[in-house]
């Protein structure tokens, strides 16, 4: 079954037709890099696909089920571009944010159970912020910060995982770790992994096969095609 289907999907921001005859589909168990020049529309295909902006035409599925008729959002995690997210004055702590990636599989108001809490702890692990648990999100690192949005995405135990350049302002160290722990999600636990990166030779390793998204459309590469064809991708693969 097909995780994730996207049809002949059109989107413009204005006059700007970014997504223009977009059609792919990600098997469950994938996972895929996404790649392409600044500007190319590679987060607003997650954001499509998430529900947060809407296709002027097209079709998307998730998990079987038409975007329209899609509930089961806790099954979806995702971790955003890094943008700024958290002003100064934001009021949570490391695992108040952490405990949302749990809330899409709770009733609302519930309170969060043993369980739930060993999940936050589970996920926090994963990313090295135990001892940060209880700080302000404001008293975080650009870098921590990020990684406190990878286990918030973590905790909900998704079936599929978009992140959108997760690891950038990471230290090597810690990416490296994590890119681990993806190859664990989706090898040992069977997640499905779209994840956008201008890291070129990094997620042409990690990743079972590649899109490059060039004027609004996408096409598929193995790793063949860029280990032949190094220079041409090289342009796709810029760092910011
Ligand atoms: N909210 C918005 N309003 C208007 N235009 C937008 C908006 N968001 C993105 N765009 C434009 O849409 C195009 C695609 O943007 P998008 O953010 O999807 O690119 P990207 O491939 O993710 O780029 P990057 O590698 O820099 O993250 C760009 O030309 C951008 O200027
Ligand atoms: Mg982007």
């Amino acid at each position: 079954m097909a995780a994730v289907l996207a049809r002949h999907l059109y989107f413009s921001y204005g006059h700007d037709q970014v997504i223009n005859n977009l059609s792919f589909e990600i098997r469950k168990g994938e996972y895929v890099g996404l790649i392409g020049q600044n500007g190319s529309g590679k987060s607003t295909v997650l954001k499509l696909l998430l529900g947060l902006l809407k296709p002027s035409r097209g079709m998307i599925e998730l998990l079987g089920s038409p975007m329209n008729k899609f509930k089961k959002w806790d099954k979806i995690g995702y971790v955003p571009q890094r943008s700024g997210i958290f002003d100064k004055t934001f009021p949570a702590t490391v695992e108040e944010i952490v405990a949302m990636g749990i809330v899409g599989r709770k009733k609302l108001f519930h309170t969060l159970d043993a369980q739930d809490q060993d999940d936050i702890t589970e996920a926090l692990g994963e990313v090295d912020l135990l001892p940060q648990r209880k700080k302000l999100i404001t008293e975080l690192s650009g870098g921590q910060q990020q990684r406190v949005l990878i286990a918030r995405a973590l905790a909900g135990k998704p079936e599929i995982l978009f992140l959108d350049e997760p690891v950038v302002g990471i230290d090597t160290v810690v990416q490296r770790k994590f890119y681990d722990l993806l190859q664990h999600l989706n090898k040992d636990l069977g997640l499905t992994m779209l994840l956008v990166s201008h890291d070129l030779d990094i997620v042409a390793h990690e990743a079972d096969y590649l899109m490059l998204m060039s004027e609004g459309e996408v096409c598929k590469c193995t790793k063949d095609m860029i280990t032949k064809d190094k220079k041409r991708f090289t342009s796709f693969g810029h760092r910011h």
